[in-house]
């Protein structure tokens, strides 16, 4: 493209009051539409996405000017790095607009999970007036397990604290000052399973996260246990799940995300004591305006020759 002049391919959904930087920017020509619909594939500069485009090599081929890939959120999985390493293409994402939407949604599946609001609304609004099936349990006092403390975790830690939870962390980047500064004690995998009444994972996957609560994990936690992922489908094994919910090992999970999505067919929905949601933790207008515009000032940056803060 002529110098000055950049285009820009946003190919999911996004804020459009998040992308106000490229839509009002007479130098960059951005056009909203899908890549299936997108013909001139090799015209584009610049790549916006989420999660359901797939940037996979061959994508990369097609688009032979591309300079930088955007994440309009935090997990990048759907994104073929090392491919675009070895193409010069830069990768950033939007680490930090979606943490409070995605710490909160969090905290709103735990306390769906221990009072059963989500499957006492089906029922009364099924005409039942059923008092006996609902009986919860406080959170005072219980345990939770959180794996992973980066910024969701932190933030989801702060929350616990005001329902007097007691919050063991495991995560092996975080330092002991930190744990205390933050109110919570560090433990090991094996700690943090087997104390744990309620556990949720907050790890972007990767080789190492993939099934880190399998079979052998999930039978090292407590009887009774909720587990909860909001964070990536495949963290929790899925066909371990399914076994210990039916075994009743695993009283109740709480799922945002799931290994396939959409994930209408999933057969964990069909468990009355799993709560789940189509994936909309980030789904709040304060979020996406956040990684949108995060995006859109971090793509401007780059193409006008500025290092990218996010890669
Ligand atoms: C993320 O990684 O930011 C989330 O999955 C949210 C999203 O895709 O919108």
């Amino acid at each position: 493209s002529a110098k000055g002049h950049y285009r820009i391919l946003v190919s999911d959904a996004m804020s459009s009051e998040g992308l106000a930087p490229l839509l009002d920017n007479s130098q960059v020509e951005c056009v909203q539409q899908t890549i299936e619909e997108t013909s001139d594939l090799h015209s584009y500069d610049a790549l916006l996405v989420r999660s359901s485009t797939t940037v996979t090599a061959e994508l990369m081929d097609q688009m032979t000017n591309l300079k930088i890939v955007a994440r309009a959120g935090v997990g990048v999985d759907n994104i073929e790095i090392e491919e675009a390493t070895k193409r010069g293409i830069v990768v950033v994402n939007a680490p930090d607009g979606n943490t409070i939407s995605t710490a909160e949604h969090t905290f709103a599946m735990i306390i769906s999970l221990a009072r059963k609001i989500p499957q006492a609304n089906a029922s009364i609004k099924n005409k039942k007036w059923d008092r006996k099936a609902f009986q919860g349990s406080e959170l005072r006092g219980k345990t939770l397990g959180i794996i992973g403390f980066g910024r969701i975790g932190s933030e989801l830690s702060k929350r616990a604290h005001s329902f007097d939870i007691n919050v063991l962390v495991y995560d092996p980047f975080l330092t002991k000052e930190r744990a205390e500064k933050m109110g919570v004690e560090l433990a090991d995998l094996d700690a943090i399973l087997g104390a744990s009444d309620i556990l949720t994972v907050h790890t972007p996957l990767t080789k190492d996260t993939k099934g880190l609560l399998g079979e052998e994990n999930i039978k090292k936690t407590k009887p009774g246990v909720f587990l909860i992922n909001c964070a990536r489908g495949g963290i929790i094994d899925e066909k371990a799940l399914y076994n210990n919910l039916e075994s009743g090992h695993v009283a109740g999970a709480a799922l945002d995300v799931f290994e396939e999505e959409p994930a209408n067919e999933n057969p964990l929905l069909a468990f009355e004591q799993v709560v789940a949601t189509p994936h909309i933790a980030a789904s709040t207008k304060e979020a996406q305006l956040n990684v949108a515009s995060q995006v859109s000032e971090e793509v401007l940056q780059f193409l006008n020759g500025m290092p990218a803060l996010n890669s």
